[in-house]
C-alpha cells in the first residue's frame, strides 16, 4: 500500500485549535498549554488530546463540542477524536504563572496603579432597595455591550447574585487558583458558592475582610473592564474593606424615592468622604408603577434619588449625578428569580430600559487620571 499524506497540516490544526477557548479561563487552549498533541491519519481523522486543569471540570462538554467543532471546520477533516486529560502538577503550575503574566500571587490585580478596570461597590443604607437587582442588571447589560464584566457578591449574609444571574455551577479551583463561573458573559464570584445548601453564614469583621481579598486576589479575573461589587446593606466593615483593598473603588448608590430611605443612603455614601473614594452616581429604584393608562403612581413618594444626589455633591464637594430612575416592574422581579436578568429577557420593559440607559453612561465613561501612575516607566517587555 502506498504511503499516503495526512491530508490536513500541522499548522491548520494547531490554527483551528487556537481559536477554542477554555470556558472558563477565557484564553485558547493552544495558550493555556492544554493541548498534549494533535494528529491526523489520512482518512482526515484527528486524534486530539486535551489537558484539563483539573480532574472532572464542570465544563469539560463545553470543551469537547467546542474543540470538535473547531477542527471539523478545517478542509480535509472528515472525523474527530477528543482525548481528554488532566494537567499534571507542574503543568497546572506553568498555567498560573501565565496566566498571573508571570507576577507574585496574591496580589489584587484592581488595586494596582495602572489597572485599567473601573470598580464600582454598589450601596445603599437601608436593605432592600435593590442593589443585589441593580448590580446583576448593570453587569449583563454592560457584558451585553461587549466589555468584560466581573461581580463580586460581597454581600456575605444575604448572598443573591448567583440566582439573580442563574449561575449554576461551583466555581473551578486549580489549587490556589479560583475561576468563577460565568453566566450571561458575566464573571460572579459569590460566598454563596463555598458554603453547602442554604446554610447561614456566621462571619466577623476580620473574616470577612479576609475573603473579600481573596476573592479579590485568588479569583482569576483576566483583564476586566469594569468590576461590580454588590455590598450589604448599611455602612458596615465591608464598605470600609473594599476602601482598604481596592481604594480606586467608586460608589454607586442605590435609594427608593422615600425621604427616610433617602436620608441613610446618604450616610452609606457620605462614608466616601472619610474614604477619599469617589460616589460615581446616584441610582433611584422602584421610582414609580407604571399603571396600564401610562399614568406614574409613585408608591414610595418622590424625589429621593435627587435629594441624595444634592446632598453627596455638597458633603463630598464634587458632582454627584443622579444616573437615572428605575421604575417597579414585575418583569424585573420574575428575570431575577428566573436567573435572566431583566435587560436581557426583556429589554423593552420599563425597568429594562432605565437600567439598560444607567449601564450605557456607565459603559462610556472613561477613567480619570486623577491620582493613577501615568504610566511613563518604559516598558521593557
Ligand atoms: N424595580 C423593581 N421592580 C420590581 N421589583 C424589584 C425592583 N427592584 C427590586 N425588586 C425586588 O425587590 C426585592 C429586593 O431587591 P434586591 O434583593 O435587589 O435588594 P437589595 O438592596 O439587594 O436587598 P438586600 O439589602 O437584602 O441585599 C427583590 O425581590 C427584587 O426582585
Ligand atoms: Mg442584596
Amino acid at each position: 500500500m502506498a504511503v499516503t499524506a495526512a491530508p490536513v497540516s500541522d499548522e491548520a490544526l494547531r490554527a483551528a485549535l487556537a481559536t477554542v477557548n477554555d470556558p472558563e479561563i477565557r484564553k485558547p487552549i493552544t495558550d493555556l498549554g492544554m493541548v498534549e498533541s494533535v494528529e491526523c491519519d489520512e482518512s482526515g481523522r484527528v486524534a486530539v488530546t486535551v489537558l484539563l486543569t483539573i480532574a472532572g471540570c464542570p465544563l469539560k462538554d463545553t470543551l469537547t463540542k467546542d474543540t470538535t467543532a473547531a477542527l471539523m471546520k478545517v478542509p480535509g477533516v472528515t472525523a474527530v477524536d477528543v482525548t481528554l486529560g488532566v494537567m499534571s502538577d507542574e503543568q497546572r503550575a506553568e498555567l498560573r504563572t501565565n496566566l498571573r503574566g508571570g507576577a507574585a500571587e496574591k496580589e489584587i490585580p484592581f488595586a494596582k496603579a495602572g489597572s485599567l478596570t473601573r470598580v464600582y461597590a454598589v450601596a445603599s443604607g437601608k436593605g432592600g432597595v435593590g442593589k443585589s437587582s441593580v448590580t446583576a442588571n448593570l453587569a449583563a447589560a454592560l457584558a451585553q455591550q461587549g466589555l468584560k464584566v466581573g461581580v463580586v457578591d460581597a454581600d456575605i449574609y444575604g448572598f443573591s447574585i448567583p440566582r439573580m444571574l442563574g449561575v449554576e455551577h461551583k466555581p473551578t479551583q486549580v489549587d490556589e487558583m479560583i475561576l468563577p463561573p460565568i453566566a450571561h458573559d458575566v464573571k460572579v464570584i459569590s460566598i454563596g458558592m463555598f458554603v453547602p445548601g442554604n446554610q447561614p453564614v456566621v462571619w466577623r469583621g476580620p473574616m470577612l475582610h479576609r475573603a473579600l481579598q481573596q476573592f479579590l486576589a485568588d479569583v482569576f479575573w483576566g483583564d476586566l473592564d469594569v468590576l461590580l461589587l454588590d455590598l450589604p446593606p448599611g455602612t458596615g466593615d465591608i464598605a470600609i474593606s473594599v476602601a482598604q483593598l481596592i481604594p480606586g473603588a467608586e460608589i454607586l448608590v442605590v435609594t427608593t424615592p422615600q425621604q427616610a430611605a433617602a436620608e441613610v443612603a446618604e450616610r452609606a455614601g457620605a462614608i466616601a468622604v472619610q474614604t477619599h473614594q469617589r460616589v460615581a452616581g446616584v441610582i433611584e429604584n422602584m421610582s414609580w408603577l407604571e399603571l396600564p393608562d401610562g399614568s406614574r403612581q409613585e408608591i414610595f413618594g418622590s424625589g429621593g434619588g435627587q435629594t441624595v444626589a444634592d446632598s453627596l455633591t455638597r458633603s463630598i464637594g464634587a458632582p454627584v449625578p443622579l444616573l437615572g430612575q428605575i421604575p417597579l416592574d414585575t418583569t424585573l422581579r420574575i428575570g431575577a428569580d428566573q436567573g435572566n436578568p431583566v435587560v436581557l429577557g426583556e429589554p423593552t420593559s420599563p425597568a429594562a430600559v432605565a437600567l439598560r440607559g444607567i449601564a450605557r453612561e456607565l459603559g462610556t465613561r472613561s477613567r480619570g487620571l486623577a491620582g493613577r501612575s501615568l504610566g511613563l516607566t518604559p516598558s521593557g517587555r
